[in-house]
């Protein structure tokens, strides 16, 4: 274990000075390592060794501060410590009855986020690995709530914009991709809720049961947020049900700013959140929130004749009744610890760190010859791009991302223009990196696109 430590604390804290990124030649090194089952053992150091010097190396340093790219997720370290002791006294959190007092300190974990997004009692969730099955399982609850079980009339509505996890769990919830209606976005990449009410009516009209209605609260492209009241309101007028991906910009719900832009979040039916995105936590933490937390045991609880009593009472939880997973990790004292820890009003001031530093990036970007703000930042991610074509935009990518002082990634917009994102989202991201970035995209434009 000491080993171990040492070689973490030492990677932690050499990330500031490791590339952004580092995958030069990565997937042929990665040939190289497919290997037979190994019959002997070899030595705890030799192997810590390969994985830190070897593998880990080359790769994103996604828990870096050089990474603005995609959604960032910082890893913080704490939670780590969580996943040694969870994993090692490995507990079984499926059921209460295997571990109440275990299953509480989740559960409470889900009631907090509850609290956060200003869901009204009676709701309730679950903690998933992610935001693709948390998505997967809204989709699931409100199929069963809201169809018979032949569902195949039931529409879903989202812009076009919304995260492919969303209608990636339309389709394995048994629905056609047909019969998700990707909507156009106005000029801030908002779904136009002209649209999707047209398009409602036509549905009806065809015979389809227009039953959900997704907005995004924050894209993973521009960072954009729906009118989510709108939305609420289009949803009950239609009585349908109202999901919101929030996967990166619900937790922005704990500071000022981000309440003003997620109004009408509240009002929900279900809500997806990261936990390991915008709380910083490692991969593998996500969350479900649903109004009716009812919908979620309706659509998930099964008997079985070997299984033990599950709670009848509305304060305890069986994690089964209430998810597609049986036994899994307990994966709620990652989040529980650091919130125990330190508080809540850390990772506030972190959040609210980034929504300066994104307004302070996007002054800055303007000031450069030839920059355009295509996506004025709504939460943490702006798009931009140097004037001129496509061409000239992937090279400046390319230039910007050979620095290794960070790492950015583009998104091509419906119009087929190609931009540059920056997001920050990292508890790691501070001015520093972020002066940094802006040095390297000041030198890479060189004054003007004539440079390329
Ligand atoms: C807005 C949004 N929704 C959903 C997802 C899917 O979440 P996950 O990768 O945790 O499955 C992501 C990103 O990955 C995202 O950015």
């Amino acid at each position: 274990m000491d080993r171990a430590v040492e070689r973490v604390i030492e990677h932690i804290q050499s990330l500031p000075t490791q590339p952004a990124m580092n995958v030069e030649g990565a997937t042929e090194f990665a040939r190289t390592l497919i290997e037979r089952l190994p019959q002997r053992g070899e030595s705890f150091e030799k192997l810590l060794a390969f994985l830190f010097e070897d593998a880990i190396p080359r790769s994103f340093t996604s828990s870096g501060p050089g990474y603005l790219a995609y959604v960032p997720g910082g890893g913080l370290f704490h939670s780590a410590l969580a996943d040694f002791i969870a994993a090692a006294v490995n507990r079984y959190v499926g059921v209460c009855a295997a571990a109440p007092a275990l299953v509480q300190l989740e559960a409470n974990v889900v009631r907090w986020f509850c609290e956060i997004l200003g869901m009204p009692k009676g709701s309730g969730g679950v903690l998933t690995s992610g935001g693709s099955l948390a998505n997967f399982t809204s989709v699931v609850t409100a199929r069963k709530a809201m169809l018979p079980d032949d569902f195949l009339r039931g529409t879903l509505y989202c812009s076009n914009q919304i995260h492919h996890s969303f209608q990636k769990a339309a389709n394995l919830a048994g629905f056609p991709y047909a019969n998700v209606r990707e909507l156009p976005v106005d000029e801030l990449f908002r779904i136009r809720t002209d649209a999707l009410e047209e398009a409602i009516a036509n549905d009806r009209r065809g015979g389809f049961t227009p039953f959900l209605i997704a907005g995004s609260a924050g894209t993973t492209g521009t960072g954009a947020v729906d009118d989510l009241e709108a939305l609420a309101r289009i949803a009950k007028n239609e009585k349908m049900w109202f999901h919101v991906d929030g996967a990166y910009g619900a937790l922005f719900m704990l500071t000022e700013r981000g309440r003003a832009a997620l109004k009408g979040i509240e009002q929900a039916d279900s809500v997806i959140l990261d936990p390991h995105k915008t709380l910083f936590l490692p991969f593998g933490t996500g969350a479900v929130l649903v109004r009716d937390a009812g919908a979620l045991r309706r659509a998930h609880s099964l008997h079985a004749d070997y299984m033990p009593a599950m709670q009848q009472e509305d304060e305890l939880v069986d994690f089964c009744e209430i998810s597609p997973e049986l036994s899994r990790d307990f994966r709620g004292l990652r989040v529980w610890l650091p919130l125990k820890l330190f508080g809540i009003e850390p990772f506030r001031e972190q959040l609210d760190e980034k929504l300066d530093l994104i307004a302070y990036t996007v002054d800055e970007l303007r000031k450069i010859d030839g920059i355009e703000i295509i996506a004025e930042p709504q939460l943490t991610i702006t798009a931009f791009r140097l004037r001129g074509d496509n061409e000239v935009n992937r090279e400046l990518l390319k230039r910007i991302n050979a620095r290794k002082r960070v790492m950015l990634t583009p998104t091509t917009l419906p119009d087929g223009r190609f931009v540059l994102r920056i997001a920050i989202a990292s508890h790691r991201t501070h001015k520093d990196r972020v002066d940094m970035m802006l040095e390297d995209i000041r030198l890479e434009c060189g004054g003007n696109a004539s440079a390329f």
